[in-house]
Formats: structure tokens, sequence, C-alpha cells
């Protein structure tokens, strides 16, 4: 614990550092399923994760891979400070077959929560892809992935609008055609279209066309990015409409060729009407555009909402992207990744009693890793979103943003966050009413089901 709390504050940023630490984990999410993903721990070892949580009432479970390549089941992890060699994370039956194509693993004695597979591409001859690439996933004979399903994941596929619908619907949450199965975490080099609704506010200096990095956002319609409050303040001065900037489909500032890229000017702020700068309460504030385009590299972002109870978030894993900071302390003009875990409004009081129950109630939380995490977003971007992936129906991921970032621990005198302090997010949830009529909100599908 911290003896000199006393002397630091909670401040909003102008600038706005969001450090890295850890290998770049690269994420493979066959067919974008909800339930299975591979993680590359090495670089030839991934690890499979089989969330059978997302499942209530399973019996028995067949788990059933086939993959492109050639593959060996392979794991060497420390467990209990030894190097132990491992194949799955539970006892279980498995099947090979179709020269280490096809794999069949049924754990034995009860269901697992979560299931691994440590795995690796057999090193025979070139391989061109480094990615396990899964041909079909079977959970219980029922097909969940295969290349029938991943050809239907289109672009199109996300326009939900029907012939004769007035309005143009659209699913959100989701990334598009190959976007859907790969994207990076933890690293300097996020692909265009891995985080289709993250945009960038920027400001343009008077009189010239110069024009300053603001803030983060987020594309929740064709016309509107949800931001913080304080993004559209300069100095404690609410910036002129027509001096803010918004970039979309961008994954690097300073690539202005960037394929994808769509620059519009704001045409109307809507500032929360409770937004009040020394709080975090009401830290919303929308900016209209006329009007983004849906594309393989922007799109919408589900706001999880309306919602007006947090506890089900705390000790949950979350995502937050953001053009920080590098470490020492530039701005990054490419656009970084990170996990980031909710906590207990407990934690965070405990450990600054001073500071954060001043901010925290039940429209803000709080985020971070604490004081020792090995990974550790020094902080994440204001108005940047905490987006959370729930499985759908369809058995895919849909992200719902959940947070926007408005306050991180700055000590006195230092201009960059300190990394040890948890961050504090504005809730949207229970701000969900206020966001659907101001940004005009048309999904199709923006239910946690
Ligand atoms: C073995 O797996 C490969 C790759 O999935 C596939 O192309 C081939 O048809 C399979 N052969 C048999 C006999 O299942
Ligand atoms: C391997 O999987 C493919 C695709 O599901 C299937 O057609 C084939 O029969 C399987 N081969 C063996 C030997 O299990
Ligand atoms: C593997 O790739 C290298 C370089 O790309 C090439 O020179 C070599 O002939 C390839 N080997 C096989 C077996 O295809
Ligand atoms: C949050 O922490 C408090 C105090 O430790 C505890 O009573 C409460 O159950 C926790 N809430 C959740 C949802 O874990």
């Amino acid at each position: 614990m911290y003896s000199f709390y006393l002397v630091l504050s909670l401040c909003v940023l102008q600038v706005h550092p969001m450090a890295l630490r850890g290998p770049v984990l690269a994420r493979y999410q066959p067919c974008g399923l909800g339930v299975i993903y591979f993680d590359k721990i090495t670089e030839i070892l991934w690890r499979a994760e089989i969330n059978l949580e997302l499942y209530q009432n399973l019996q028995a479970v067949e788990i059933e891979i086939v993959f492109e390549n050639e593959m060996t089941l392979y794991g060497l992890i420390v467990y209990q400070y030894r190097f132990v060699l491992f194949q799955v994370s539970h006892d279980s039956t498995i099947l090979i077959n179709n020269q280490s194509h096809n794999f069949t693993f049924i754990p034995k004695g009860g269901i697992p929560d979560i299931y691994h597979i440590y795995t690796s591409l057999t090193q025979r001859g070139n391989i061109t892809t480094s990615v396990p690439t899964v041909e079909s996933f079977r959970l219980n004979r029922m097909v969940l992935c295969n290349a029938f399903l991943k050809a239907a994941d289109t672009l199109s596929s996300l326009d939900a609008s029907r012939p004769g619908d007035a309005v143009n619907s659209h699913v959100c949450g989701r990334r598009s055609l190959d976007h859907a199965e790969v994207s990076y975490v933890r690293t300097e080099f996020a692909q265009p279209g891995d985080w289709p609704w993250h945009v960038a506010i920027l400001i343009k200096k008077p009189f010239t066309d110069l024009a300053n990095y603001q803030c983060g956002g987020n594309v929740i319609s064709t016309t509107a990015v949800l931001t913080a409050g304080h993004c559209v303040f300069l100095e404690n001065v609410l910036v002129d409409t027509n001096r803010i900037i918004i970039e979309a489909g961008l994954t690097n500032l300073n690539d202005f060729n960037q394929e994808g890229r769509q620059t519009l000017l704001a045409e109307r702020v809507i500032l929360h009407p409770d937004y009040s700068a020394d709080q975090s309460t009401s830290d919303l504030a929308i900016v209209i555009v006329n009007k983004l385009r849906y594309t393989e590299y922007v799109q919408p972002i589900c706001i999880w909402g309306p919602v007006y109870d947090k506890t089900a978030l705390f000790g949950k894993q979350a995502v937050i992207t953001g053009f920080g900071t590098t470490e020492q302390g530039m701005l990054s003009d490419t656009l970084r990744v990170t996990n980031i875990m909710v906590q207990n409004d407990t934690v965070c009081n405990d450990f600054a009693p001073d500071l954060y129950p001043l901010l925290l109630n039940e429209f803000t939380f709080c985020a971070g890793f604490g004081p020792n995490a090995g990974i550790n977003p020094r902080n994440g971007d204001s108005g940047g979103g905490l987006i959370v992936p729930i499985k759908q129906s369809d058995h895919k991921v849909s992200w719902f943003l959940r947070g926007i970032l408005s306050k991180c621990g700055l000590p006195t005198g230092q201009a960059i966050c300190d990394p040890a302090y948890y961050v504090v997010y504005t809730d949207v949830g229970p701000h969900y009413g206020w966001i659907y009529h101001n940004g005009g909100l048309l999904f199709s599908s923006n239910v946690v089901s």
C-alpha cells in the first residue's frame, strides 16, 4: 500500500498516455465465436481457451476441432513452481485422427468451466500461416464453425435492414470479414478493422489547418460518437464545435492515406446536462457528425444498457483501446489495445481512501490490475471505451461498451498518470436512456443475452 497517497489527486488529462507491458498477445477466434479462442503464448505455442461456463446445463461435453494444418498437442508450462508438460487442462480422453488434423476432446469427470488445449503447428515443410486455422469446430456434435459459416460472415451480413425498412438497422459490436478472426491485444500494432468503433477526436488550432489529438471516442451510430465530457473542453472552456474533427477507421494517426480512414467535422456537440469537471458521474459527450459510412474499418459498438447494477462487472476482464503514449511519454501514433480488470469499489477505495470514495458511485466504476501487475496499462485514453465481449445466441461475440475513461491517478506535480492507480470510468449502463435519445441508436441487436 502506498503511504504517499495524501499528496495525490485524481486528474483529468489533456494528454492520454497508455503504456503497456507484457508481450504482444495475438488472439485467434475461429468464426468470431465467443466459446473458443486461441492465444499465442510463445512463437510456436498456442493455448486454446474453451469457455464452457457460457453454457448452462451441459450434461457431457465433446469438443471436436479440425485444423487446416497438422498440429501437435504440446505445452510446457509452469505449474506449482515446476515445469510440466501439458496437453490439456483437465484429465480427458483425446482422439487424434486424419494425420493430426482432427482432434476430439472429452473431459472426464465433470464439466470444466474453462478448458485449455496447448498446441503448436507441426513444423514440417513450409507453413504459410502462423495461426492454428480451424476448419471446423463442433461442440457436442453441433457445428459452430466451418467454411460455410465463415463465408457467410460478410460485411453485408452486419447490415440488418430488410427491404421496406425505413431505417438502416445494423448489427453492433461485431467486426467484419477477415477481422473477425485474428486480433491483437497488448501491442503497438492493432490491425485496421480490429477495433472499428474506436475513433480519434482532434481539435483544430485557431487560424490554421493543423489539429491536435485530443481524445478517443466510440462510434455508436452513423451520426454519433460517444466520448468523455471533459474531451470537449480545453483549459476548462468548451471547444467550438467547428474545431472538432472525428477521425474514424484508423490505426495510425499520422498515416493520412490509411485505407478506410474517414474524416468528419463535428456538426453538434451534446454535453451531458449533469456534466461536472470534478466528477466522473456524467463525464459524457456525444459528437454528432454527418455521417459515417459503415465499412470493414468503421462499425458501431453496442451499448450495454440500460443497467443500474455494476456488481456483475467486478473481477471481469475487459478491453480498452487508445492512442496512448509510449514508455518515453510521447504520444503514440498507433492504436494500442490491452486487457483490464474491473474492480469492486472496495478495492479502489481501500487503495486510496481519500480519493476513490469521492468519485465512485452508482454511475462510475474503477478498473486496473493494481500496483504490482505484470501487465499494466499506464492509463487509458480519455474518452476511449472499456468494452466487454458477450456471447450472443448465435455463439458469436458482440462487443459492448460499458465504460468511458474519465479519470486516472496523477501524483501532484507529475504530468503522466501513475500506473499503480486504478482508473475511474463513467458507467454508460445507467446513462443508456440519455445515450439512446441523443445518439440515434438503431441497432437490430443490442441486447445482452
Ligand atoms: C484430413 O484433413 C484435411 C484438412 O482438414 C482434409 O483436407 C482432408 O480431406 C482430411 N482427410 C480425411 C480422410 O479426413
Ligand atoms: C476429419 O474432419 C473432417 C471434417 O469434419 C471430416 O470430414 C473427416 O471425416 C474427419 N476425418 C477423420 C479421419 O476423422
Ligand atoms: C520453403 O521456402 C523457402 C523460401 O521461401 C524455399 O526456398 C524452399 O524451397 C521452400 N521449401 C519447400 C519444401 O517448399
Ligand atoms: C465487493 O466487496 C465487498 C466488501 O469486500 C463485498 O461485501 C461484496 O460482496 C463485493 N461485491 C462483489 C460483487 O463481489
